[in-house]
């Protein structure tokens, strides 16, 4: 039988120009006294988590602050930070301050200082686990200062496991932050390429949700067996649908006009944070698949890429950047599954776009890459064709990932995916 439920979950939100100044009374109203913020060295930089945290002691709630977050956290990282809370606690809620990478790191913190046993325990199988927590978690308020993940809204932490090179994620509905605090002023110091990278990963990740397979088309689930990406449905197309009219107008501004508040700058990052935002309520329900698939081991492997932007102390291919570099053709696989989707999506990105074929998505998406600095290929960033097999072998591993295609991928298909991604225009 096939399914005929979905479901539709998202934290409470407050979105706006100066959204962060009011974290105090939000963490007030949970009745927190001792709180920890977490976020990085970078972003800890730009003066944001230092302001926000004396707004909320001025409230007169305490506040520990730790600033190593990793950028893209490993379970190395996670680790300090978990043990850094739970010496410094106990703590009644977590605030995090940053990208994903400080928002993920909040989680596992929020975690393991609630719940016994150890990272491993709660990591996906076959690499950990994949146990539930027991015991409740403490309220989380999420405050992203890039234009990206969506992570403010998302039950997911992701994470490199070192020792395997495999980057997984640690998924359960309680993981979901319970107040997404969207202050598009945060995004301002954002540099220009966290701007293109972070935009791509939005991108797909409404292009992703758009084109997941449909909801109705998963084998009907019991409700212990329900996860929370079902799938295509009604209420993420909505959401997937305007945060890409959102980014048609205003990516490439965001990405042209660099750092810095102007008027038009400020218009500009507002859009892009409401396309993060609404892209993150959707793909957040229903689910990503071949990009993000193939964006582990892409990112998982990297040799020696080393994006401005980023910290320059190791090799890094970002998460957006990795998610996209495989887009534009594992979109042109995908294209017989579901051709009106593509088209229908390929006019929201860009109404000038004409033609009717699997090109056109494709051609969409190179244009916006070229023009946004992103690298042309896997090439670009260190990758030739000796290396398909182990980057076919690394997206084999997310089956979670891949079984939301909207038809079936096999070995040989991603083959042809990461072929033809090593340069696109
Ligand atoms: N949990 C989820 O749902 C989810 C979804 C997508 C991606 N992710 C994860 O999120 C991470 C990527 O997060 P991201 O793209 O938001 O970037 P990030 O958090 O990794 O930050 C990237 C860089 O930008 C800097 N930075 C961030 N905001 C800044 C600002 N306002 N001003 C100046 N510098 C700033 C950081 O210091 C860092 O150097 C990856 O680990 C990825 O796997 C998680």
């Amino acid at each position: 039988m096939t399914e005929t439920v979905f479901t539709y979950a998202a934290p409470a939100l407050k979105f706006g120009s100066g959204a962060s100044a009011e974290i105090g009374h939000d963490l007030g109203s949970y009745g927190a006294r001792r709180v920890i913020l977490v976020t990085d060295a970078g972003v800890a930089a730009t003066g944001h988590p230092a302001r926000i945290a004396d707004q909320v002691r001025a409230t007169g709630i305490e506040v520990t602050i730790f600033d190593r977050a990793h950028v893209e956290p490993t379970d190395e990282s996670l680790q300090e930070a978990i043990d850094f809370a739970r010496d410094a606690g106990p703590f009644d809620a977590v605030v995090a301050v940053g990208g994903g990478s400080s928002i993920d790191t909040a989680k596992a913190v929020n975690l393991l200082t609630t719940n016994p046993g150890e990272l491993l325990d709660y990591i996906n199988a076959p690499v950990g686990k994949a146990q539930a927590p027991t015991h409740r978690l403490l309220p989380l308020i999420a405050v992203p200062t890039t234009t990206g993940t969506g992570s403010e809204s998302t039950t997911i932490c992701v994470l490199d496991v070192l020792a395997l090179k495999v980057k997984t994620g640690i998924s359960h509905p309680a993981l979901r932050p319970t107040l997404a605090v969207v202050d598009p002023a945060l995004t301002a110091t954002q540099p220009t390429m966290v701007t293109a990278a972070a935009g791509m990963d939005i991108l797909c990740h409404a292009l992703e949700s758009y084109t997941a397979r449909w909801f109705g088309d998963f084998d009907a689930k019991r409700p212990e067996q329900r996860v929370p990406y079902c799938g295509a449905n009604p209420v993420s197309d909505m959401w997937s649908e305007r945060s890409m009219g959102l980014l048609a107008g205003s990516f490439r501004r965001a990405v042209a006009g660099g750092p810095g508040d102007g008027d038009e700058q400020r218009l500009v990052r507002e859009e892009m944070a409401l396309a993060a935002t609404f892209a993150g309520l959707g793909f957040g329900n229903a689910g990503v698949h071949v990009p993000h698939a193939n964006a582990y081991p892409i990112a998982g492997r990297v040799r020696d890429y080393r994006p401005a932007g980023y910290p320059d102390d190791e090799a890094i291919v970002p998460h957006g950047m990795a998610v996209s570099l495989t887009a534009p053709e594992a979109f042109r696989f995908t294209f017989d599954a579901a051709p009106e989707r593509h088209l229908r999506a390929a006019r929201l990105l860009d109404p000038a776009a004409e033609g009717s074929g699997p090109d056109v998505l494709p051609d969409v998406l190179s244009r916006l890459m070229r023009d946004i600095g992103i690298p042309n290929g896997l090439a670009e960033v260190g990758y030739v064709d000796a290396d398909v097999d182990v980057l076919v072998e690394g997206a084999l591993k997310q089956q979670r990932l891949l079984a939301t295609a909207p038809k079936e991928v096999t070995p040989d298909d991603l083959a042809g995916v990461f072929r033809g991604s090593m340069e696109h225009w």
